[in-house]
């Protein structure tokens, strides 16, 4: 999400007239992108911008996105080099700001999250040549006890369903055929349009413009993640078969403790829908180790979700105290080293399920669109619907296969990967 909300950044500045160099030593005009969501986000920031004022002698700093946010006006009196500090519901007003930059003013900010408008730009700087991004929902209404997010980018405001339908056929008319739908919740996308679709309608749709082959989403959210999503994905091929369902913890104890507005049985009616469809779903996952007040039989439930659903990959992380959240306020923190072990113990079980799941792929054919060559294994790198890695051997003399779909079969499988033959 915020590496998109780059290209769009990027996209305003070039249709303002300026270029983009390859170094930040060679640009007289720095923005720097942050991201919150964990860890130490801010020291990290302070100290980079701590660099650039040593090497950055005449140059102008902005630092725009969740830190930006976050840390506001702060900014500029912990790091007075910088001129502009600019959140992501801010940035529709770039170039009022760019305006006031080059007028010299030295404290631009853009800070207010009291917006309606989504951030439409006129030119977007794609560094995937394959996999275009389109943001269709920005914000987020829920309030996760440890997530900074709705801190950072602000309420849910959606997208019409018709610019994001033109803007897929854009991109399919420019050659790409793999769009990403993306927000911080995409299943409660809602068409502010009187059209007023639900996100299944919308990505039914994208998924039936011409030329597009592959539509991915991410976000998802277990309380807005409808049936008709799923019969969706069933019934249209061009939807990828692959769901990434973040669950955080498999304790519905934790659960209520997190906020997340649902237990741990109706997390997994919604793995059930996916698991009887008659195409195979791959459904990865986000785990938080370590929530404050997670006991050993907390973790353990955990544990015993992953093997439950047999998940094809996950996200892991140790909790991490964000500013703002409620989870600040709550008793019982764990131990960074207890959260550490648990981590381990959870990866651990993970991979040796991916293992035992990859597999069960040996001897199967898969569709790979192809992401390019790798020249120290000397196999071309394909990615399945399901977004699972199929590196496979074709000599290079018989042709660049980039960019196209081929038919492979696996060969081995290891925990996170397959490895194959090319078939046609
Ligand atoms: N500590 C640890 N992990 C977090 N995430 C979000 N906030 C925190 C936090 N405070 C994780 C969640 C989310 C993913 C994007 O980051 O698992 O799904
Ligand atoms: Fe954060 Fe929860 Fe919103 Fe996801 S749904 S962005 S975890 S508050």
């Amino acid at each position: 999400m915020n590496a998109h909300d780059s290209e769009k950044v990027i996209g305003t500045l070039v249709s303002q007239g300026y270029s983009q160099v390859p170094t930040v030593e060679e640009a007289e005009l720095v923005f720097y992108n942050t991201c919150s969501i964990r860890d130490k986000a801010e020291q990290k920031v302070f100290h980079r911008l701590q660099q650039f004022k040593r090497d950055g002698k005449g140059k102008t700093f902005a630092v725009l996105g969740c830190v930006a946010q976050q840390e506001g006006e702060k900014i500029f009196e912990k790091a007075p080099h910088v001129s502009m500090v600019c959140g992501s519901a801010s940035y529709n007003q770039l170039p009022q700001m760019l305006v006031q930059l080059e007028a010299g003013n030295r404290r631009v900010t853009g800070l207010s999250l009291d917006t309606e408008d989504t951030f439409e730009t006129p030119l977007t700087r794609r560094d995937n040549p394959h996999r275009a991004y389109i943001t269709i929902i920005e914000g987020c209404d829920k309030s996760c006890a440890y997530c900074v997010v709705p801190f950072t980018r602000g309420p849910e405001r959606s997208r019409t369903s018709a610019s994001v339908i033109a803007e897929s056929r854009q991109l399919s008319e420019i050659g790409y055929t793999e769009i990403q739908l993306l927000g911080q919740n995409v299943n409660s996308y809602r068409d502010p349009s009187p059209a007023a679709w639900n996100f299944a309608t919308l990505l039914d749709s994208v998924g039936h413009v011409p030329g597009i082959r592959r539509v991915r989403f991410t976000t998802s959210h277990p309380r807005d993640f409808v049936k008709q999503i799923v019969d969706a994905i069933d019934e249209n091929p061009a939807l990828c078969n692959h769901v990434h369902l973040p669950v955080q913890s498999g304790s519905t104890r934790v659960l209520a403790a997190m906020q997340r507005l649902y237990t741990r049985d109706e997390y997994m009616q919604r793995i059930a829908w996916m698991k009887s469809t008659r195409r195979p779903i791959a459904i990865t996952t986000d785990i938080i180790v370590g929530f404050p007040g997670e006991t050993e039989a907390d973790f353990e439930a955990t544990l015993g979700l992953l093997d439950e659903v047999e998940y094809d990959s996950i996200f892991s992380f140790k909790y991490s105290r964000r500013p703002n959240t409620s989870a600040l306020a709550l008793g019982d923190h764990i131990a960074e080293e207890e959260k550490g072990r648990r981590l381990a113990i959870l990866q651990e079980k993970q991979r040796q399920i991916q293992i035992r799941q990859n597999a069960a792929y040996v001897g199967k054919v898969e569709e790979c669109l192809v992401e390019g060559f790798n020249q120290a294994t000397g196999q071309w790198i394909g990615r399945t619907s399901q977004n699972k890695t199929l590196n496979f051997l074709r000599p290079v003399e018989e042709g660049d296969l980039t960019g196209s779909y081929v038919e492979a079969r696996v060969t081995r499988a290891g925990p996170n990967s397959l490895s194959g033959e090319y078939v046609h």
